[in-house]
């Protein structure tokens, strides 16, 4: 029996239906939340990420900004920008789009933005909340998967889970997130020797490596939950993700779609980080 597909697009419409509620309370109550966007040089994919996140912004009624530099652009200018956005009551999240140009230093980037707006949970005390399991934004596209998973009703605990891929944004976190939900977490790369060893063993199987259509059936145990958070443009400018989806999905007992699986959920967690980060300003709630 074909595997049955995890629909990012309808989870994303219901996740976002319910947190409009919360945000259209924050505006009855004089509140508009609000989101900062900063994106610095002229890497096509990120300018087409910062739109889409504007536009999901108004679709919930989020006000929403972008600060646009050029790809020579000082950091010592950005860095004068986030503590202006800091010190701004009007945006209760912001965001440095990555990557930034090579002669930015990120990590010094995003420690400048105040915690309590760090709605991409990229911060480094962020990064350690999460670590000790008291998450103050779950980084977006994990979130996302988290809640796809929860949505679905596919049980963590005591499953293994495999990660592939190590990334700062989305391999690492997400494996944390696994772990904090009580799944058995192994985390490969691309460049893992013997990978299928690893991988037919999972539960739960989640790939972020960017590799097209690397996952084959035969690397996939029968009955797994497999999520794929690549989306790779092939030659004849067909998208893919890093899973090969068909002959997978004949193995597979869930599996996401690309397009329309992880993807729609990243910028809707987005929004929920945002509208949280507004209600907490709200509620005068301090992160540390
Ligand atoms: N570049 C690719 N993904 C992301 C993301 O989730 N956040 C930011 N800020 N930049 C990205």
């Amino acid at each position: 029996m074909s595997a049955q597909i995890i629909d990012g697009k309808k989870t994303a419409e219901l996740v976002r239906a319910e947190w409009k509620l919360r945000a259209d309370k924050l505006i009855q109550s004089g509140i508009k939340p609000g989101l900062a966007v900063i994106i610095v040089g002229d890497n096509p994919a990120s300018a087409i990420y910062v739109k889409n996140k504007v536009k999901a912004c108004s679709d919930v009624g989020i006000y929403s900004e972008v600060h646009s530099f050029g790809k020579d652009a000082k950091q010592s200018d950005v860095l004068d920008c986030i503590q202006a956005l800091n010190e701004n009551p009007n945006i209760h999240g912001m965001l440095v789009q990555l990557p930034l140009p090579p002669h930015f230093e990120n990590n010094r980037v995003i420690a400048s933005i105040a915690i309590e707006k760090d709605v991409d949970g990229f911060h480094l005390y962020n990064v350690g909340a999460l670590v000790t399991g008291n998450t103050v934004f779950p980084p977006c596209t994990p979130y996302g998967v988290m809640t796809m998973l929860d949505r679905y009703a596919i049980p963590i605990e005591g499953r293994h889970a495999v990660v592939v891929g190590r990334s700062n944004i989305v391999g690492k976190p997400m494996a944390l997130m696994l772990l904090e939900q009580g799944a058995t977490v192994t985390i490969c790369t691309s460049r893992t020797r013997d990978l299928a060893q690893f991988t037919q063993s999972a539960d739960i199987l989640v790939v972020a490596t960017g590799r097209p259509r690397m996952i084959t059936a035969a690397m996939v145990k029968k009955g797994a939950v497999v999520i794929d958070v690549g989306i790779n443009r092939l030659s004849d400018g067909t998208l893919c993700g890093d899973v090969d989806f068909e002959p997978v999905k004949e193995i597979a007992g869930f599996i996401t779609p690309v397009p329309g699986g992880v993807g729609p959920m990243t910028i809707t967690m987005l929004l929920c980080n945002t509208i949280l980060a507004a209600e907490r300003a709200q509620a005068g709630i301090k992160i540390r």
